[in-house]
């Protein structure tokens, strides 16, 4: 068995959604601007007792039932993340919760590329041979980690959680992917830490200080999005020897509705085809992408075989896309 299959998906449910008024009423907003430039009306925000581990866990839990897999039998969990409730990694913590007492776990950043990246490096352990069952979880709680009172990011982003389990399989279902990193473009979008210099003792000075919340020149992301996602598309598309027109289900990250139509239209994939979600979530960042997809398997659209085109694209700046086979 070398081959790659996704055999389930799950998601969080957050419960409490902040509307796009309700914003206006902290910004210097409307829910006509933010709607008309970013097709977002709400986000969910996390409960204070939910945990970045707890709404991974549960995401990881649905996609387990759903591909009848039991904890035990995990051998691997990657973590998409950027805001681990520990900064030395909360996929231990998730192993935990979920009972996978059998799995090896850790944390992988790549901002909102990360479930991508993620994906694409649990093939890689499924096809050497080395694991044959592999939960991949994206999760974010941007909502603790962005500055409210800046209008040109807070109306963004939401929390979230999603997750599939991949497994090892006779037939190869990820059938190409690509995978791309310029950190040239670092300043664009920012959650850097920032520190003073600190006598440690006479003579070693150290440094100290905190992170600062998100920061996003919102111009330079949305030109490197619409240019580098149909560019990271084709070639992943290439390799897996398809075209565009053989798309059933094109599930981008979800950062913006006119960067989804832009991308759609320059491949020409019709706008049936293209999942969207964030008109009710947001940018959920690492976790927008199996959040999506999650929802069109739940929904029963997604039928065997169906040709899936993923890509996600995010702070680093790190862009990459996979092609499968549901
Ligand atoms: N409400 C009202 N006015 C606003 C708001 C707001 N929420 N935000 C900005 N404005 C104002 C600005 O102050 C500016 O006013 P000014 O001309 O008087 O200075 C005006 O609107 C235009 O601002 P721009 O930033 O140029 O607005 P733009 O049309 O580019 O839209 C947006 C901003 C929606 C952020 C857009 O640039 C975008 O979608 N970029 C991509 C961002 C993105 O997707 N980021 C996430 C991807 S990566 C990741 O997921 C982490």
């Amino acid at each position: 068995l070398v081959g790659v299959s996704i055999t389930g998906s799950g998601s969080a449910q957050l419960s409490r959604a902040l509307s796009n008024d309700q914003l206006s009423q902290i910004v210097d907003t409307s829910d006509e601007w933010i709607a008309s430039r970013t097709g977002i009306r709400q986000r969910y925000i996390a409960e204070t007792q939910q945990s970045l581990s707890h709404i991974a866990a549960e995401a990881g839990r649905q996609a387990l039932a759903m591909a009848k897999l039991p904890p035990e039998s995990v051998q691997l969990i990657i973590l998409a993340t950027s805001t681990p409730d520990d900064l030395f990694g909360s996929a231990c913590q998730v192993q935990t919760l979920l009972g996978a007492t059998h799995a090896v776990a850790f944390d992988l950043t790549a901002a909102c590329s990360g479930f991508v990246f993620s994906l694409v490096t649990a093939a890689q352990y499924l096809r050497q041979g080395v694991y044959q069952n592999v939960l991949v979880i994206g999760a974010d709680i941007l909502s603790r980690w962005t500055d409210w009172s800046d209008r040109r990011t807070c109306i963004l982003f939401g929390d979230g959680a999603g997750a599939v389990v991949m497994q090892a399989s006779d037939v190869d279902g990820l059938l190409g992917f690509e995978l791309c990193s310029d950190g040239r473009l670092n300043g664009c979008l920012k959650l850097s830490y920032q520190s003073e210099p600190l006598e440690i003792v006479e003579g070693i000075q150290g440094q100290q200080g905190t992170f600062q919340p998100i920061t996003m020149n919102g111009r330079e992301v949305y030109k490197f999005a619409v240019s580098r996602v149909p560019e990271v598309l084709e070639k992943a598309l290439f390799r897996a020897g398809k075209t565009p027109r053989d798309i059933d289900w094109l599930v981008l990250h979800q950062a913006n509705q006119r960067i989804l139509d832009a991308v759609a239209e320059r491949l020409e994939v019709p706008s049936e085809r293209v999942v969207s979600n964030m008109a009710c979530h947001g940018n959920t960042s690492a976790a927008s992408i199996p959040l999506a997809l999650d929802e069109v398997v739940r929904a029963g659209k997604v039928r065997p075989s169906d040709l899936i085109a993923t890509a996600g694209f995010g702070a680093g700046l790190t862009w990459g896309a996979a092609i499968f086979e549901w």
